[in-house]
């Protein structure tokens, strides 16, 4: 089947006023803080704010969103390996708020969870995050209050953390992945915490986001090599990219190092995920990514071209260097616990208010009224303990599993031993049964959930404890 391109997808969303797409400028102006910063840490504003952006052509309205300081992502943070970051968040929204920071080994009280490890952050107030940013790597934020309808009306943001000895690239970029469903009126559907996203795959947009824009040309002056950080921040779409005219290299996932390999398959990236490749870009044929992943709306996202061919010779890129962390191993005392996903639509143990159970449970919020409630722990393990988790999707949904504070790899079942990257976030298909290995250093009671929000929202989250 032909792919569409993205403008097709549109119409298909029946978004009249935006079918004519021209290309949108992105802004990006990080708030820097002298106080804060020093040789040895880095600080920034993060306002949430309700603002206005151009989504759509010149012609059409701009879009009514929420945004990190008016932008559509939010400042792309950057920060050395081992550096402090300071946030100072301000929150000017109609509603409590916080952020999280997806995938960042940070203390407990930095996770950014209102009612587990923090207070919302009532409108009109501040809060300071600061830590230590202890692995090189693609990482991003979002707030973890409301989030199906926070992330949804645009609250995500980029955040690097760069190694002191990076792989030799011309450019390094980012791309944040995401997309909006958007109205006739080109504004945000307000639809927020419907049933039926609840019970399916979650809320879908229809317009298809890189960086916040409807962009999906990129020109290079001369061939040349970049290193491509990927960012899936969609609510529920996953991604299944398909490179053609070209093999790009994968070099990392969710952050930390891979082998370095061609990519073969379409690389599939669910909410939440990150990949970072990197690619030479042709002057001949542009390299073309498509999305396969919904087989029957496959689109063109993007067209990756050099205006000048150069005459060089292009090595296979190294292995990025390893993070300062203990992975998971197993032997033969690791303890074991079952985790099993259950409900969604038609399921006979799911209710309008609990369409989901993780583990017997549906958590549906993090805390009740009085700030401080929360579900007992699926499990507890002791700091550096590995623990061999059988996950089993039940349902007949995807479930991207996400941990917070932890890393795991997945275990092969033929071998029993773990294998592929250290991970914090995995698909699971429906009817999936997977066993990950995952350790954790820092104390706390973390999350677990789902990252198709919409699912988190309606019972598909629990936590575990670090003691
Ligand atoms: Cu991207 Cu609970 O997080
Ligand atoms: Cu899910």
């Amino acid at each position: 089947m032909q792919p569409m391109n993205r403008r097709s997808l549109l119409k298909i969303g029946g978004s009249a006023a935006l079918s004519t797409l021209l290309p949108v400028h992105k802004t990006q102006a990080d708030q820097t803080m002298e106080k804060f910063s020093s040789s040895s840490s880095r600080a920034y504003a993060l306002k949430a704010q309700p603002t206005k952006i151009q989504i759509g052509p010149e012609s059409a309205p701009p879009t009514a969103l929420w945004a990190f300081n008016s932008q559509l992502p939010g400042p792309a943070l950057r920060i050395k390996k081992g550096n402090a970051l300071h946030v100072i968040f301000e929150n000017h929204l109609p509603e409590p708020s916080s952020i999280h920071w997806h995938g960042v080994r940070v203390p407990n009280a930095m996770d950014g969870v209102p009612g587990l490890t923090q207070k919302a952050v009532s409108p009109g107030e501040q809060f300071h995050y600061k830590f230590r940013c202890p692995d090189a790597g693609t990482f991003w934020y979002h707030p973890h209050y409301n989030s199906s309808e926070q992330l949804g009306r645009g609250l995500i943001g980029a955040l690097v953390v760069e190694d002191d000895q990076p792989v030799e690239v011309d450019q390094d970029l980012t791309w944040i992945l995401s997309d909006l469903r958007i109205n006739r009126e080109g504004q945000i559907t307000n639809n927020f915490g419907n049933l039926r996203d609840a019970a399916h795959a979650g809320r879908i947009g229809n317009v298809v986001l890189i960086n916040g824009s409807i962009k999906s040309e990129f020109t290079f002056p001369t061939e040349q090599r970049i290193r491509l950080r990927l960012i899936a921040a969609s609510n529920a779409r996953v991604f299944g990219l398909r490179f053609l005219g070209g093999k790009p290299w994968l070099i990392a996932l969710d952050g930390h190092p891979t082998p370095v390999t061609t990519i073969q398959e379409d690389l599939v990236l669910a909410p939440g995920q990150r990949a970072d490749l990197i690619i030479d870009i042709p002057a001949t044929d542009a390299l073309r990514v498509e999305d396969h992943f919904y087989a029957r709306s496959a689109y063109e996202l993007a067209r990756l071209k050099a205006e000048q061919p150069v005459v060089i010779a292009r090595e296979v890129p190294a292995t990025l260097r390893r993070n300062p962390i203990n992975p998971p191993v197993l032997t033969s005392s690791t303890r074991t616990v079952n985790m099993l996903i259950e409900g969604g639509a038609h399921s006979p143990v799911a209710s309008a208010n609990a369409v989901w159970r993780l583990s017997g449970q549906s958590m549906t919020v993090h805390a009740d009224q009085q700030g401080a409630r929360h579900q007992a722990p699926s499990f507890r393990i002791r700091p550096g303990e590995t623990i061999r988790i059988n996950l089993h999707n039940q349902t007949s949904w995807l479930h991207p599993m996400h941990f917070h504070g932890a890393i795991f790899q997945v275990i092969n079942s033929q071998t029993d031993s773990v294998m592929g990257a250290l991970r914090d976030t995995l698909l699971l298909g429906p009817g999936e049964k997977t066993s990950i290995a995952l350790c954790a250093d820092e104390l706390g009671i973390w999350m677990i959930h789902c990252h198709i929000l919409e699912h988190q929202s309606t019972g598909l989250m629990g936590v575990f404890e670090v003691s």
